[in-house]
């Protein structure tokens, strides 16, 4: 057993298709050039960032290390340039660089035990999810989902009578400014709200399946390299976000602020504050008018490694 080990993952930003993918519908995720460290290394009792542990107050950490770790105490270090609660897949993050650290802790990272762990860990922590920011966590670069399995398959995840065949994207290079509200978005009772919805209204239901629709144009928009197309798809795919109730002011009048200078923008993630991203050729424009709005904008780079040790 090695002494002190040290592992990364990205954090996310999702295209295209958030929310209905908890439907089992697709969704395009991009990992992003901000980063979820974790540390470990064997010591007399569980310490976390130099606190003695508190299990019940961790419950990523609690599930990981009851289900996937038979090892002695460890310090625990952790160290996020994802800020919580951003819209931008910090737990997910957490989840696969904890995960990720105890596996090389006993060996070798191996991707589809991490990403199927991590999406344990997601699931159990807000009582529904996805694998899509778990996925795109431990997987790097670019995914889609979809519900059937196609070329560049990596793993497929079923539970609760929804199954998500996860595959590697490639996509072109392009470049995506993310709007950080500074407002923190509950994904656990967001995804509650969606759920009771879609259980009661038929056109919550035909928002959801509109999204796949949205979704699946978008696939063939970055297949063909057409920018536009898929900022229009963004923008459509944000506007149903805001019919299915996840929308806030503060995100609606970031997104409003880049359009302008933008081939399409949405929110990303869970909503309810947390992040928008926008897809354009005027970055420093667009920066510009986020800050304005009284958002935090970040140039993010696409392309980046997924779970690896440092
Ligand atoms: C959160 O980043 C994305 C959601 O679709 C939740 C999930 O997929 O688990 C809102």
């Amino acid at each position: 057993m090695t002494s002190r080990i040290s592992v990364s993952a990205p954090g996310k930003v999702i295209l295209l298709g958030e929310h209905s993918v908890v439907f089992g519908r697709p969704a395009i995720a991009l990992a992003i050039n901000k980063r979820f460290n974790c540390s470990l290394a064997p010591a007399s009792e569980y310490y976390l960032n130099g606190i003695s542990l508190e299990p019940s107050r961790h419950p990523h950490i609690r599930h990981a290390l009851k289900h996937y770790w038979e090892g002695g105490p460890l310090d625990i270090r952790l160290h996020s340039e994802l800020p919580s609660g951003s819209g931008l897949g910090s737990s997910a993050a957490l989840s696969v660089a904890f995960v990720g650290s105890l596996q090389a802790m006993s060996g070798n990272i191996i991707e589809n035990k991490v990403a199927k762990a991590a999406f344990e860990m997601e699931y159990a922590a807000q009582g529904r999810a996805s694998p899509v920011d778990t996925s795109v966590s431990t997987h790097g670069g670019g995914i889609i989902i979809t519900r059937e399995e196609g070329l560049n398959h990596l793993w497929t995840f079923e539970k609760a009578e929804k199954r998500w065949c996860v595959h590697d994207l490639q996509v072109p290079t392009m470049t995506l400014v993310v709007g950080y509200t500074g407002i923190n978005g509950p994904t656990g009772p967001l995804l509650t709200k969606v759920k009771n919805y879609y259980d009661k209204s038929g056109f919550a239901r035909e928002t959801i399946d509109d999204m796949e629709n949205i979704t699946l144009e978008g696939q063939n928009a970055l297949h063909k390299g057409d920018l536009e197309h898929l900022g229009r798809l963004m923008t459509r795919n944000h506007k149903m976000l805001s019919i299915l109730g996840v929308s806030c002011n503060e995100l609606n009048k970031l997104v409003n602020a880049a359009m302008p200078y933008s081939y399409g923008a949405k929110l990303t993630g869970a909503g309810g504050g947390g992040s928008m991203i926008a897809l354009t050729d005027r970055p420093d424009e667009v920066c510009n008018a986020i800050l304005r709005r009284g958002g935090t904008p970040y140039k993010v780079l696409t392309g980046v490694a997924g779970v690896k040790v440092e």
